[in-house]
């Protein structure tokens, strides 16, 4: 599957090489984050703000009350259709593993759009302050197309097998054929 996937992506992105007239817009719609442990993890921030009339950006700032050093990044995406239905990706990322030497192609398509906006770019254990400031969707995001619609990244963030908190990132899509 991860070899079928990534033979994808490289045949995709040769084509919207080739689709010079191509564009796509990417908005977040909505973010939901829940603690399932408050005695390890607390949100203190999960919220979208409105910069401009074509900016909005997520805020995201939670403490962790004790290190971690075993996390596991359960994810899938969901397209809404009369309720969220899940949509073709999901994965389980071995996070610690994952800061110390990028492995999943779709993970790190995730990791670029979020890295410079956040503080999680040194290796585990992960402790304290987790922050993700301003960040937004732009343009450049488009390796993978796919249908328009409105989307959800949700994860399960897994410290010791246990779901410590999760995380739901809504967003549209729109492709613009020009
Ligand atoms: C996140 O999304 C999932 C799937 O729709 C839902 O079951 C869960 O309740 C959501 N969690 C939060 C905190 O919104
Ligand atoms: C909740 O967090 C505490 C540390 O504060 C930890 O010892 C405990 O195992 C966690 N509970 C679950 C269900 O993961
Ligand atoms: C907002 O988008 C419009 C057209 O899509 C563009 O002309 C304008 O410069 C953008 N404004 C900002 C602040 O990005
Ligand atoms: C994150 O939240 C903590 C606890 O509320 C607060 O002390 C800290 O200033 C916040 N950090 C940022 C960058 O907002
Ligand atoms: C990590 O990000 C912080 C700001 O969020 C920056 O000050 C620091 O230099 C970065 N560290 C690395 C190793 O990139």
């Amino acid at each position: 599957m991860s070899n079928v996937l990534k033979i994808l992506v490289i045949l995709v992105t040769l084509l919207l090489t080739w689709r010079l007239s191509y564009s796509v817009t990417y908005k977040l719609t909505n973010v939901n984050c829940a603690s399932h442990n408050k005695s390890w993890v607390t949100i203190n921030e999960c919220r979208l703000k409105a910069v401009s009339r074509n900016r909005t950006v997520f805020n995201f700032n939670a403490t962790f009350h004790h290190p971690t050093n075993d996390i596991v990044m359960n994810y899938r995406f969901l397209k809404r259709e009369s309720g969220y239905k899940p949509w073709l990706y999901k994965r389980n990322i071995d996070g610690c593993r994952f800061l110390k030497k990028p492995y999943d192609i779709l993970t790190i398509l995730i990791y670029i759009v979020y890295k410079d906006f956040s503080n999680i770019n040194h290796t585990c254990p992960l402790y304290v302050n987790i922050l993700i400031r301003g960040m937004y969707l732009t343009t450049q995001i488009k390796a993978i197309p796919y249908p328009s619609g409105e989307y959800m990244l949700q994860v399960n963030w897994i410290f010791y097998r246990k779901i410590q908190f999760v995380t739901n990132v809504s967003y549209e899509f729109i492709e613009n054929l020009l």
